[in-house]
């Protein structure tokens, strides 16, 4: 069966009910999932997601075409307030299609717990200790999770790390590390580090304290990769090999300068971010990992690569990305289940590596930008649109 294409000519000039439509038809929606435009979450669901509830909030959901990814034609979903965002977005898609879109990869979606371990007398010992009982403690840990174990999931490995120095005194951190498959994986990670920690202090005669995931996710990448001619980048007078040159140099800079670097990575998230809310991530694991695995080599740096090779520009973003598509959110939240669907329902790896495909995605619009025209014009087309509304309604009360 031929995809249609994401390629959508003029959508943006479309009104939001009319792009519903080709939305519906393109991803195949029904009625309930057209209400799922409209709607959202129930108060009644909100009440058991959160504390003290009180209302609902909304935010534009929008649509960003003319995504390949891994030769998959892809319209990508994207809850966000800020202009130009999704228009940059969808911009860069269309670019990177010259060069057939965006490929992508991962590993396999394995989450860290980490439990704390102080007053170990003897950290050596206590460590032999652990490696010496690793797989009994390992199975021990087996039936907490059936599900994820019938999925081909569990606990994997535990692993000792030794912090010598810290402003408490030298302490030990066991690392268990667990694949959780489609879950986002942070309640069974959690509870499974609790159900170790007592058996650690056991065999360490320590005194454990924290035990909770890391949110730096380092087992649990993902990545996205475009190669596009230069010549995409021509446009009247620019030349398309100066705009690739460009992007080049910016991110030269954010590689050597934690200030631009800060603001570089705050455009990926624009894009990640919005898929993340729009499929119920927890995006603030999200930013925690990324941020902190751009400071892997001790100073913050970009996230992304870009450089020229022969008369492509080549771009990649690896980060740590730990997601869910079973749990949290996404089964009371019924634009999130819609926006799932329009991804093609992916499971939590394909869902890591769409988001990473927009989060370069997303680079590349505001380098692009960055390097040509400047940032402002296509924000301020969007708020022209905006004052001019909120001033006819300002004469229109007035009357
Ligand atoms: C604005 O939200 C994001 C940018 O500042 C990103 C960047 O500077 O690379 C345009």
């Amino acid at each position: 069966m031929n995809e249609p294409s994401s390629r959508l000519k003029g959508f943006y000039r479309l009104s939001p009910q009319e792009r519903a439509e080709v939305l519906a038809r393109w991803a195949d929606l029904d009625a309930s999932d057209r209400a799922a435009l409209q709607g959202g979450l129930a108060l009644a669901d909100a009440d058991l997601l959160v504390e003290n509830v009180v209302g609902l909030y909304s935010l534009p959901f929008a649509i960003a075409p003319n995504f390949i990814i891994d030769g998959r034609e892809m319209l990508i979903p994207m809850v966000i307030e800020e202009p130009s965002v999704v228009a940059a977005l969808a911009n860069a898609a269309r670019l990177a299609r010259a060069g057939g879109g965006f490929s992508t990869g991962s590993t396999a979606p394995v989450m860290i717990g980490q439990i704390q371990l102080l007053d170990v007398p003897d950290a050596v010992s206590a460590t032999e200790a652990i490696e010496a009982q690793k797989e009994a403690l390992l199975a021990e840990l087996e039936p907490l999770h059936p599900t994820i174990r019938r999925l081909g999931g569990g606990p994997l490995d535990l692993q000792v790390r030794r912090l010598d120095e810290t402003p408490a005194g030298p302490m030990l951190v066991v690392h268990l590390l667990m694949d959780t498959r489609d879950a986002m994986g942070a309640n069974a990670v959690n509870t499974a580090a609790e159900a170790l920690a007592p058996r650690l202090e056991a065999l360490t005669q320590g005194r454990a304290l924290l035990r909770i995931l890391s949110n730096l996710s380092d087992r649990r990448r993902a990545w996205a990769s475009c190669r596009i001619p230069v010549n995409a980048f021509s446009q009247g007078d620019l030349d398309g090999g100066r705009v690739a040159r460009g992007i080049v140099e910016a991110n030269a800079f954010a590689w050597a300068d934690p200030y631009r670097a800060a603001t570089h990575n705050k455009g990926i998230f624009n894009g990640i971010d919005a898929v993340a809310l729009a499929t119920g991530q927890d995006w603030r694991a999200i930013e925690a990992g990324a941020h902190a695995y751009a400071a892997r080599d001790g100073r913050y740096r970009t996230l992304t690569q870009w450089q020229v090779e022969e008369d492509s520009l080549v771009g990649r973003l690896e980060i740590p990305l730990a997601v869910g598509t079973v749990g949290g959110l996404t089964r009371y939240h019924p634009t999130a289940r819609l926006a799932l669907k329009i991804l093609g329902q992916p499971n939590a790896r394909r869902l890591a590596e769409i988001l990473v495909a927009v989060g370069l995605a997303q680079n590349l619009a505001a380098l692009r930008a960055l390097v040509t025209e400047g940032i402002q014009r296509g924000h301020m087309a969007l708020h022209a649109r905006r004052r001019q509304k909120y001033s006819e309604q300002a004469q229109e009360s007035s009357r």
